[in-house]
């Protein structure tokens, strides 16, 4: 079995930026001490009508291709993780890329896990470099979630923001990722869900719900994977969870005994990005020299399904 590490990270973010005082300015009952003091979250980005979870994830793309030093007839699949594809449909997001990086005929596919999608996407395309059938995968994710919220639902709008992360998984002599465990429980789907008769498609949460949900189910993940790594909270180097809300991450942080400045955050400048806030987190990280080679980093992906997921990777 072959190992993957990751080769090169990129990220992009849409420019209209969000204050939380724009959305008492635009009429809501709300205010910043209220956003901020609930979920961390204090601006947001927003993509306009030209742009799409496809054209954040091929700009990210292109970074990751770069740092990762290679050219685009090395790339040897695409997976895109995404929920709000540029088409409703179908081409998918992994076929457009494929298309607008110019890349080889790889194949090509978007995968649905909502906020976990890059840890279903990342422990996917790890199965495809442990066989040998790939040596380098473009893992991508994506979304624009605020294309799915009603701007006059306090309790939703306030919560999201757009954009991309992207990684090069690619085949590697160093250890790379060296756990992965992903789960679901569809009990959970109708507490976070679009439901089929809103129109236009709109997110419904119970946010109490899934708060708890959310925690009850990572907290006893994590312990596993610290568990069958061998590592602590302590020994690891970087914690990156998803990026829903500052309470979640701290809660979850504390209770596996993970000190507060390992744990990587972009959650109050860009606000929950779905998928894309694990591989964001890491091209940031990346991008600033946080990240040195054999540093342990431990990832929890949860979201809609409801789904979660830990991954444990050394930096190579
Ligand atoms: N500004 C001001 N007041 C708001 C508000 C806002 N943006 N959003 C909701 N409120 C109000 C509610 O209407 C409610 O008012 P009421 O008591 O008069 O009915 C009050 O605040 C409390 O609402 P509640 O939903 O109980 O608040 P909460 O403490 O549970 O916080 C969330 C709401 C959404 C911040 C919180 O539940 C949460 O973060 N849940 C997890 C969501 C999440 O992570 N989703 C993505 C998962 S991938």
């Amino acid at each position: 079995m072959k190992s993957a590490g990751i080769r090169g990270a990129g990220y992009a973010i849409p420019s209209q930026k969000i204050s939380n005082d724009d959305f008492s300015k635009m009429g809501l009952e709300t205010s910043d001490e209220w956003i901020v003091a609930r979920t961390g979250i204090k601006t947001r980005y927003i993509a306009d009508e030209n742009t799409t979870s496809a054209t954040l994830a091929e700009a990210a793309a292109r970074k990751a291709i770069q740092n990762a030093g290679l050219t685009r007839t090395e790339i040897d699949m695409v997976i895109c993780a995404t929920t709000s594809p540029e088409y409703p449909l179908f081409p998918s997001n992994a076929c457009l890329l494929q298309h607008r990086l110019n890349l080889r005929q790889v194949p090509s596919f978007d995968l649905s896990a909502a906020c976990s999608g890059f840890s279903y996407a990342l422990t996917t395309g790890a199965q495809f470099i442990a066989t040998g059938a790939a040596k380098n995968i473009l893992v991508v994710a994506s979304d624009c979630l605020s294309k799915f919220v009603d701007w006059q639902d306090r309790s939703i709008c306030v919560l999201f923001g757009d954009g991309a992360g992207a990684i090069v998984l690619s085949e590697t002599a160093q250890p790379g990722l060296s756990y992965s465990r992903l789960y679901s429980d569809g009990g959970h789907g109708n507490i976070l869900c679009v439901p089929p008769d809103k129109t236009p498609p709109h997110i419904v949460m119970n946010g109490k719900a899934v708060f708890k949900v959310a925690v009850e189910n990572v907290i006893p993940a994590i312990e596993e994977a610290l568990s069958q790594t061998q590592i602590t909270g302590e020994s690891l180097t970087w914690f990156i969870p998803h990026q829903a809300n500052i309470r979640i991450i701290q809660m979850i942080a504390q209770k596996v005994g993970i000190p507060e400045e390992k744990v990587l955050l972009n959650i109050a400048e860009l606000g929950n990005t779905s998928a894309a806030s694990i591989p964001i987190a890491i091209a940031q990280a990346a991008e600033t020299g946080k990240f040195k080679p054999g540093d342990t980093i431990l990832m929890a992906g949860f979201g809609a399904g409801f789904t979660w997921g830990i991954n444990v990777l050394q930096w190579t």
